[in-house]
């Protein structure tokens, strides 16, 4: 399963680039903002950090002024992703996008009828918001057993890529990698809980006072 980094802070892009971890990177206007810098600034540097795919999501409502923003997107980099919304109009962004050679984040998924018609406009990834639907009470992690049937069910969709977003927890990474996602997209500080287990500082702890006690060095 690959791990992309859920926010547009080029401090924590970088340093979890640096661990090796990371395969791409995913923004949407929230994070945008919350990073007060200009858009496509932003973007830009990242895909210098990241070689893997870099979300860059859509402002349009509408398809053709989608298709207009998409194409700016895709021009600030090779390994930009155009995220585009799950509506009529980014299905229909898709298709034209995607024929044009780039990758499409299909974004805002949550049922598994948007998953499969985002599959059928030729995206490259869907995101179903798992942590979303837990806030409304629903079970997201069912959400993404039921796309990974529907697409199991068809391989001549043309292996668009689950991309589970939305994630609260390292809970949700472990579920949605059971369940045989393709990508989770994470926010930085889950990523470091991942590492974390209290037996694993205990260990080590012990191994260290034990290995002062040698008196060696390696
Ligand atoms: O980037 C899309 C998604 O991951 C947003 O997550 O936490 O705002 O529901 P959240």
């Amino acid at each position: 399963m690959k791990f992309f980094v859920d926010t547009a802070d080029v401090g924590d892009i970088r340093e979890l680039a640096a661990t090796g971890l990371l395969d791409g990177v995913t923004t949407n206007p929230s994070l945008i903002a919350k990073s007060g810098r200009d858009f496509i600034e932003v973007i830009s540097e990242i895909c210098e950090i990241v070689p893997g795919p870099v979300s860059a999501e859509v402002a349009a409502m509408e398809a053709d002024a989608m298709i207009v923003e998409g194409r700016k997107l895709a021009a600030i980099a090779d390994n930009v992703a155009v995220k585009l919304p799950l509506t009529m109009d980014g299905l229909k962004a898709c298709r034209t996008i995607s024929e044009d050679g780039t990758s499409v984040n299909v974004t805002l998924c949550f049922s598994p009828a948007q998953a499969l018609l985002a599959a059928k406009a030729g995206a490259d990834y869907i995101s179903p918001f798992v942590g979303r639907l837990d806030d409304i009470g629903q079970n997201g992690m069912h959400l993404i057993d039921d796309i990974r049937t529907i697409y199991d069910n068809y391989p001549d969709l043309g292996g668009t890529q689950i991309l589970v977003a939305s994630i609260r927890s390292p809970a949700h990474v472990v579920e949605a990698a059971k369940l045989g996602a393709d990508v989770c997209t994470i926010p930085p500080s889950v990523i470091k809980q991942l590492v974390q287990h209290p037996l694993t500082d205990k260990g080590l702890d012990g191994f260290m006072k034990d290995w002062a006690k040698t008196g060696q060095s390696i």
